[in-house]
Formats: structure tokens, sequence, C-alpha cells
């Protein structure tokens, strides 16, 4: 088995290491710098709102949100306490996330280190979120204030999701319900780390990818977060205290292709690192998941067919996310 290194640990090589050169093919080139959407949260007029999520999502991929209801500061502790976690010894980080490898993970690179052509600049701590009190007992001790901060973060992120759900499940007319329970209630959170690169046009921080959950909602705190929309990679500023909200295939199966999964990547950078806070919402493994019937007729047949999660996910891991391969499965 090859030795897992923390990217951490490569800070201060002056040359990248070749395990993580990507093929020239792969390689981040031109991106053109555009401008996403910014949603006011604050609006009170939630079919406006939805309308704007439809049109930023097919335009880009991904919108922005302001005035979210997470306050700034906590954000801003959640975001300094993982920080503190990503610079402690690889012995310290392994110890404090093995009290149980399902709700408390820390990797390098991607779910496929063994397997991948190139290794991917970054580390990631991740967590299972939901319920809290069942998984909370797993998490890091240390740094000290870890758990305190971090559900603090999971309670707010949590109230912060039901209100998109909720919008995007009205805009589109599903029954109410429709994506309570079962079909959202697992959270996961990962904190990602993306340390200063000697040499950012030969690496990638994460591949090009579509997200295999329902939603995902990223904070950075600096750029390197690009979409890959109508054949250009497009790179922009996310504005303060914004959170980008893209779709993963679930939804696009779910919403029977209103909604669709966008491909992305991650860029490293020579002057400072980076770290962004993923939450991801899933459903629970042994849910199907197919086009809701209420938005199937006669004019618009599904799409897409039915996924057996665990199916789908592992076929998703053994094409290796390639997106290409993921709509053939997916798709009816
Ligand atoms: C992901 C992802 C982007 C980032 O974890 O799926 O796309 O900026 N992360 O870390
Ligand atoms: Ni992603």
């Amino acid at each position: 088995m090859a030795e897992m290194n923390f990217v951490s640990n490569l800070e201060g090589v002056e040359v990248v290491p070749e395990s993580y050169v990507c093929p020239p093919e792969k390689r981040p080139d031109v991106a053109v710098k555009k401008t996403i959407p910014v949603l006011d949260f604050a609006t009170h007029d939630r079919a406006l709102l939805f309308q704007k999520i439809l049109d930023s999502t097919h335009e880009f991929g991904f919108f922005q949100v302001i005035n979210h209801g997470v306050p700034k500061k906590l954000v801003e502790e959640t975001m300094s306490i993982f920080m503190e976690f990503h610079s402690m010894s690889p012995y310290d980080k392994r110890r404090e996330c093995s009290k149980d490898n399902k709700s408390c993970r820390v990797f390098t690179s991607s779910n496929n280190y063994e397997n991948e052509q190139t290794h991917f600049w970054r580390d990631c701590l991740a967590l299972t979120c939901h319920p809290l009190d069942k998984n909370i007992h797993f998490w890091p001790q240390n740094p000290p204030k870890f758990r305190e901060v971090v559900r603090t973060y999971c309670v707010a992120m949590e109230k912060f999701s039901w209100e998109i759900i909720d919008m995007i499940s009205e805009g589109l007319g599903l029954e109410k319900g429709y994506l309570e329970g079962e079909m959202s209630s697992n959270r996961r959170i990962t904190a990602n780390h993306y340390p200063i690169c000697p040499n950012p046009s030969l690496t990638l921080g994460l591949n090009q990818h579509c997200d295999r959950n329902l939603i995902t909602i990223l904070f950075q705190d600096a750029n390197g977060l690009q979409v890959f929309k109508d054949g250009h990679w497009i790179s922009f500023d996310s504005v303060d205290d914004a959170f980008l909200i893209n779709f993963g295939y679930l939804f696009e199966v779910i919403s029977n292709g209103k909604l669709k999964a966008t491909e992305h990547r991650v860029v490293t950078n020579a002057k400072a690192s980076r770290q962004s806070l993923g939450y991801f919402i899933f459903p629970e493994n042994d849910v199907i998941i197919e086009p809701a019937k209420c938005l199937i007729n006669e004019a618009n047949p599904a799409r897409y067919r039915s996924l057996e999660l665990e199916d789908f996910y592992r076929h998703f891991f053994a094409v290796s996310t390639n997106t290409e391969e993921t709509m053939k499965y997916i798709l009816a």
C-alpha cells in the first residue's frame, strides 16, 4: 500500500512531487472570469428567489447566497478551528479521527488515493453531522473547542439548508415533505485544506467532477473553485460572507433535469493556502432516487432511471467520477 502523506507535510517544497503532476490535458490553463449571481435570502419574495436559483443554475451551475442567517463570526470560528486541525501533526490528526471510521475521517487527495493516476493537492477532514448526538462522540476532541464550535456550525447550517430545500421543493412543485426525513437526513461536513503549491500550473486541488449528492453548500476563504460550463472553465470571485451552492446528480434525477449537476474543480495557489467548508446533503443509503412523479407526464417522460444509491456510488467511483460515464448510468 502506498504511503499516504498529507499535502500539509509537503508545505515548503520547491518542486511539485511527480505523483502530483497532472497529465498535460488535465492541467488547469485558462479560465474566463465571470460573475456568479448573488441571491439575498433576506428577500421576502420566495418565488422570485427560486426563479433566480433556476436562472443562475442554468447559466453557471452555481449561485451565491448572502443574508443566509449563519453568523459571520461562527463561520470564521469554524474555519479557524478546522485550520488548526489541519495544522496538527499527522500522528495527532489520525489519532483524533481514530474513534470510528465512519463518522470522522481524515484523508488526503481523493477517496481513491490507492488507485488514482495523480494525487490532488488537498487534505480533507470529513464528518458525519446528522444526527448530531449520535456522531459527535466520534469527532476530534482536539483542538479543544472543536466539538463545541462545529456543533454550533452544524445547527446553523441545518437551519439554513432547510430554507433552501423548502424553497426549491415548493418551486419545483414537489409534494410537501418529499425531501424530508430519510431523503435528506444524511449530512456531512468536509473541511478541505489546500496548502500553498510551488507550481499551480501542474496541479489540481480537486479534479473535474460533479457532486454525487443532492445539494452542496460551500464556503471558501479564497478563490480557487472553478466551474465548467458550456465548454469553458469559469473562475469567479465569491462575495464576502457568501455561501456557494450547487446541485449534485441526485437532485438532477429527482427534478427530472430541471436542476442540473455541474462540473467543477479546484485550482491551487502559489501565494496562499486555501480552505473550504463543504456541507453535503445526501439521502440515506437505502433510499431509491428517481424523478419525482409529479414532474412526469406524457409530455415530460422520465429522463432518468431509478437509482439504488449504493450501486450508483459504486459506479461513480469505479469510473473515477467521470461525468460522461456517470451520465450514461443515470439517464433512462
Ligand atoms: C467537493 C468540492 C470544492 C472546494 O468537495 O466536492 O467540489 O472548493 N469542493 O473545496
Ligand atoms: Ni464538488
